[in-house]
């Protein structure tokens, strides 16, 4: 196997293209010695929060964190159930757990990769309080359905929008349909930090008002604390670094959206499955996931022609040693536990050229005759 012509992902690249711009806004925080909340984060919120549909943004440390605060903030205790997909990976768990609450695992639907509404009804129970659909690898999940069927049981939306920044569902952008959403800038996402970050969106002021309580100790004003939070706040570098980035978030989804039509148009009628744009949504591949019977022949086919790939999951939740207790006992998870084998990830990212896009594509025609 040669080395990778086209590495899976390069941030190097990207942040070499923003170079400039970003040495200025860093230099302007250096400058005000202002590192944590303040001015830079306040304007990133307002900015953050306008460009998804929602009232407010609550920076916080990390996506994870976000999942754990939005829940908190919606009112959640220990004990509570939040029904979320199998197939997502292991962070949405976490997040889930921080905030004390069981994760209900679900199985997806084979067509978009996202929770199957239609599985979500045998899941419920008198201690369920949340769902938490995963706008997994850049697609919205079926909204209608799962808030109306929330509504139905009086249950609380959370959605996890951390692979979904600028996704569209009936031309709405992903993190307004719920009660809250909640994002990841980790570095690699379509919307990434230069270390790791996070936000809580609503339009609810009062859980607005609960998370930037609870990401700050739960201090309302100094020294008095009225909720138990912790520390998980946005610095004002990474603010100020998103602010300036998030207005080439459309531009770079644009881009993303290009090269999936690219690939798409290599792969159509090829052994390997592309990925669906569903009815009312646009999708921002944040991942290009192809499906494939013969996918390690596959993968070795792209890596001999120079292209890296990687597999988003390899291993569902419930066949991780941690989480093996949220096998369901009464309920199916196949479709998560086939696509953990057939799935694989080529590599997309705005910052690839026309000529490695063409490079791709072509050795995943070739690899898609061979497998
Ligand atoms: C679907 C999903 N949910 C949650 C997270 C957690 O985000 P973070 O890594 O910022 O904690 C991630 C990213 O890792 C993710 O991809």
């Amino acid at each position: 196997m040669q080395a990778a012509d086209i590495p899976f992902n390069d941030l190097a690249r990207h942040t070499a293209r923003h170079r400039k711009e970003l040495q200025d806004v860093m230099a302007r925080v250096l400058n005000a010695g202002r590192y944590v909340l303040g001015e830079e984060l306040d304007r990133f919120e307002t900015t953050f929060a306008s460009y998804c549909g929602t009232r407010f943004a609550v920076g916080v440390a990390s996506g994870t964190d976000a999942i754990t605060i939005a829940l908190q903030a919606a009112g959640l205790v220990p004990g509570d159930e939040v029904i979320t997909a199998a197939n997502t990976c292991v962070p949405t768990i976490v997040g889930i757990e921080g905030a004390g609450a069981r994760p209900v695992l679900v199985d997806c639907e084979e067509t978009t990769y996202t929770l199957d509404p239609a599985l979500i009804e045998e899941a419920i129970t008198p201690r369920t309080r949340a769902i938490v659909p995963v706008h997994l690898y850049g697609q919205c999940a079926d909204l209608d359905q799962i808030l109306g069927l929330a509504q139905r049981y009086g249950i609380t939306v959370v959605e996890d929008c951390a692979q979904a920044h600028g996704a569209e569902y009936d031309g709405r952008r992903a993190g307004s349909f719920g009660l809250a959403g909640a994002f990841s800038f980790y570095p690699t996402k379509n919307l990434g930090a230069l270390g790791d970050g996070g936000a809580v969106v609503t339009s609810d002021p009062d859980v607005a008002a609960r998370a930037r309580l609870l990401r700050n100790y739960g201090e309302r004003e100094r020294f008095e604390h009225v909720l138990r939070g912790r520390n998980s706040r946005l610095d004002a570098l990474q603010a100020a670094v998103l602010t300036a980035k998030l207005k080439h978030l459309d531009g770079w989804n644009e881009r993303r959206r290009e090269l999936a039509a690219r690939y798409r148009s290599a792969l159509d009628g090829s052994s390997a499955s592309v990925p669906i744009e569903a009815e009312r949504r646009r999708h921002v591949y944040h991942l290009y996931v192809i499906r494939v019977r013969e996918r390690d022949r596959f993968r070795e086919t792209l890596a001999n022609m120079g292209v890296e790939t990687a597999i988003h999951y390899p291993t569902p939740v419930q066949r991780q040693p941690a989480y093996a207790y949220l096998m369901p006992v009464d309920r199916s998870l196949a479709i998560s536990e086939r696509l953990a084998a057939e799935i694989l990830s080529l590599p997309l990212y705005p910052d690839l050229s026309d000529e490695e896009a063409l490079q791709v594509a072509s050795a995943g025609a070739v690899a898609a005759k061979d497998a």
